[in-house]
């Protein structure tokens, strides 16, 4: 298998890790076979994006730091699974992991890493970290789709405004990035967005629903009320971009 990588990449705070495993999910619910990446080993997503009841077998990206190089094998091997879906795989940081838990990942393991899971997943989905770590300096390197996400708050618009250059060092074919403006907030922001990313390509509305389902880490569950409906359509268009 040959599968396609996607990075999701943007300022704190502005909704990468929500998304990355909404679309991720998504994918697997269309029979995808599809892995998803938690680049951020400060905080642990895994813990927060469902509940550990759903976890079929609970494994540690850890594992594969600690390996001199990575296999196809030592990553089918670490890789936690769910009870709710055989189509969709999760690599990540396990609760009360940090990056001082294991061996840091050097930029040669961290591509290693990335070419196992597209041999592994017709769709590898990243949720890059807002450092340059070694995996989201790698996932940005080899993508080959990358969502640009900012919020409107100020603090997201001046990272952005900040990382940018840098960015530009960073990754190849800055300009095909799709840019996404993401509504975290109950507050219209979309002024304070669009000002700062000009040529967006798709804007994710506020939800409560979506914001219910972060606090509650259970971010596989289905969206149902209105809000949430607009939030999963703008994420269908999203996802015809990755296919
Ligand atoms: N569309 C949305 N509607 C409502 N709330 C949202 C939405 N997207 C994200 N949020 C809120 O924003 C918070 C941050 O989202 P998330 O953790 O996905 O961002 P992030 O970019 O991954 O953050 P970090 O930079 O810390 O990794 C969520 O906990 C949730 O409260
Ligand atoms: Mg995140």
């Amino acid at each position: 298998m040959t599968g396609k990588v996607t990075a999701i990449w943007g300022s704190p705070g502005s909704g990468k890790s929500t998304i990355a495993t909404k679309v991720a999910y998504r994918l697997a619910e269309q029979g995808r076979e599809t892995s998803l990446l938690f680049c951020d080993t400060t905080a642990p997503m895994l813990p927060c994006v469902c509940p550990p009841g759903e976890i079929e077998r609970e494994r540690s990206l850890g594992s594969v730091f600690a390996a001199a190089h990575a296999t196809a094998n030592l990553v089918s091997n670490n890789l936690t699974t769910l009870k709710r879906s055989d189509k969709l795989k999760m690599l990540g940081f396990l609760k009360r992991e940090n990056a001082q838990s294991y061996p840091q990942c050097s930029e040669r393991l961290a591509a290693e890493l990335i070419d196992c899971l597209r041999e592994i997943a017709e769709y590898v989905i990243i949720d890059c970290s807002g450092s340059y770590d070694a995996l989201t300096l790698a996932a940005l390197k080899s993508s080959d789709v990358t969502f640009r996400l900012v919020s409107g708050e100020l603090k997201s618009v001046s990272y952005y405004s900040s990382q940018l250059p840098l960015l530009a060092e960073l990754a190849p074919n800055l300009d095909a990035h799709l840019r996404v403006a993401a509504n975290t907030r109950p507050l219209r922001f979309w002024e304070h967005i669009n000002q700062t990313l000009s040529r967006t390509a798709f804007a994710l509305p506020y939800s409560a629903e979506v914001e219910r389902q972060c606090a509650d880490g259970n971010l596989l569950s289905e969206l149902k009320s209105k809000d949430g409906r607009l939030f999963a359509r703008e994420l269908d268009k999203i996802i015809s971009e990755i296919l």
